[in-house]
């Protein structure tokens, strides 16, 4: 007999569904820290509402008996073209909350990111074995530190480096700021009432409290404490980065080394004389620069720019399985998703973020059947409707 399916489960039919339950389950100000935006939050809009503007045109009688979703990406088999994006304080939504969706990803046969700012090392990940993993770095204005990461990344045999080059200045978040949510988070009378309600998440949160900081951050014999580590980690932004900077980890990193952040093909098309390996297009969900433009909207530029040479990955909203074909149809080699892998964690963990990638390549295979697409590699442009151009 089949295990009966846990009520969540039936309920987080969707990722937009799996949303609502993890606002359900966390206390409002830590919701709010993952799911906000910088500002006005208009490119955090704007990331989800640019994928309705654009509209699919199926090939129903190429016939897709069978489709085979999978991708060779960096010399590494994927069972999808998604790919777990970084995410700071993953471990705020669960315990090791970092591992468990690592261990998803490994699970669903994708590759996952660490970030610069997790709660876990950068030893800590490489210890489960989880593979594909790739970690992800700033440049510090201690040059020594971002050295210090990218050595500890190859010493734990990190499959790709990413390094992030949008958060040079830490973002305007509003909401954060309405909430009062700090690092480390406090709240107000209120907010404590409020989180009476979210009694699981506090009780599986309370013995790992002391735990979350910024884990990569630790040196020994300094505080280790969240706001001390939060203050070393803000003071080390770097806004006068520049491509000597790149040249740099260039040298350091033997393996993939993967621009994030990139909007401009000017950018993108410079990147390719420095020696990156690949490109992440993304606005950083909206956290950065309330203005910029969309993922996917600057994506064909970027394609366009770097000419097939390197693959060009995006982020931003990617909600759908549709969201994802219509970013592979306009040239991305893969998506990222950051923000639904959290609710998958708050709702249930490691099998929370199982049951999202679960949803991702339901609705990834299904519209493939839909539009005739049997494999990736039948995706493109031609299925998309260009106005003012037949197909
Ligand atoms: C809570 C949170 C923390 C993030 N931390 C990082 C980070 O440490 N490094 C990074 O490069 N991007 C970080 N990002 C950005 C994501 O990697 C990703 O670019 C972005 O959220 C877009 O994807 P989404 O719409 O699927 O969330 C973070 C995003 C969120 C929501």
């Amino acid at each position: 007999m089949s295990e009966p399916v846990p009520a969540w489960q039936r309920r987080g039919y969707s990722i937009a569904a799996m949303r609502e339950l993890a606002r359900a389950a966390l206390p409002g100000p830590v919701f709010d820290f993952a799911d906000g935006g910088a500002e006005d939050e208009r490119t955090l809009r704007r990331n989800e509402t640019v994928f309705g503007e654009i509209e699919v045109l199926p090939m129903p009688l190429n016939g897709a008996a069978t489709r085979d979703l999978s991708i060779e990406l960096f010399g590494k088999r994927l069972s999808m073209p998604l790919i777990i994006g970084p995410t700071g304080l993953a471990g705020l939504f669960w315990p090791k909350g970092e591992l468990a969706s690592a261990r998803a990803a490994q699970a669903a046969g994708i590759a996952t990111c660490l970030s610069h700012g997790s709660v876990c090392t950068i030893e800590d990940l490489a210890g489960t074995g989880v593979a594909p993993r790739w970690m992800q770095v700033f440049i510090f204005k201690d040059r020594g530190f971002t050295r210090e990461l990218t050595e500890r990344a190859q010493a734990c045999h990190y499959d790709a480096l990413v390094l992030t080059i949008d958060n040079q200045m830490l973002g305007n978040r509003e909401r954060d700021i309405r909430n009062g949510f700090g690092i480390p988070p406090r709240f107000t009378p209120l907010q404590l009432a409020e989180m009476g309600l979210k009694a699981p998440w506090l009780l599986r949160m309370r013995s790992e409290f002391p735990r979350i900081t910024f884990g990569n951050y630790a040196r020994p014999g300094e505080p280790a404490d969240l706001k001390a580590l939060a203050g070393r980690m803000a003071s080390l932004l770097d806004p006068g980065m520049s491509w000597a900077d790149v040249d740099g980890l260039r040298k350091q990193w033997k393996g993939p080394l993967i621009l994030k952040g990139v909007l401009h093909p000017s950018e993108a098309r410079r990147a390719l004389d420095h020696g990156v390996d690949g490109i992440i297009v993304s606005n950083h969900g909206g956290r950065q620069l309330d203005g910029a433009a969309s993922g996917l909207g600057a994506l064909p530029g970027v394609v366009e720019a770097v000419e097939g040479r390197i693959p060009v990955l995006v982020d931003g909203g990617i909600r759908r399985g549709t969201d994802i074909l219509k970013s592979l149809a306009l040239g991305a080699a893969a998506c990222l998703v950051a923000r639904p892998h959290l609710w998958g964690l708050a709702v249930a963990g490691e099998a929370g973020v199982r049951h999202v990638l679960a949803i991702y390549a339901r609705e990834l295979d299904r519209a493939m059947g839909l539009c005739g697409a049997s494999s990736i590699a039948a995706i493109g442009q031609h299925l998309l409707l260009q106005r003012g151009r037949t197909n």
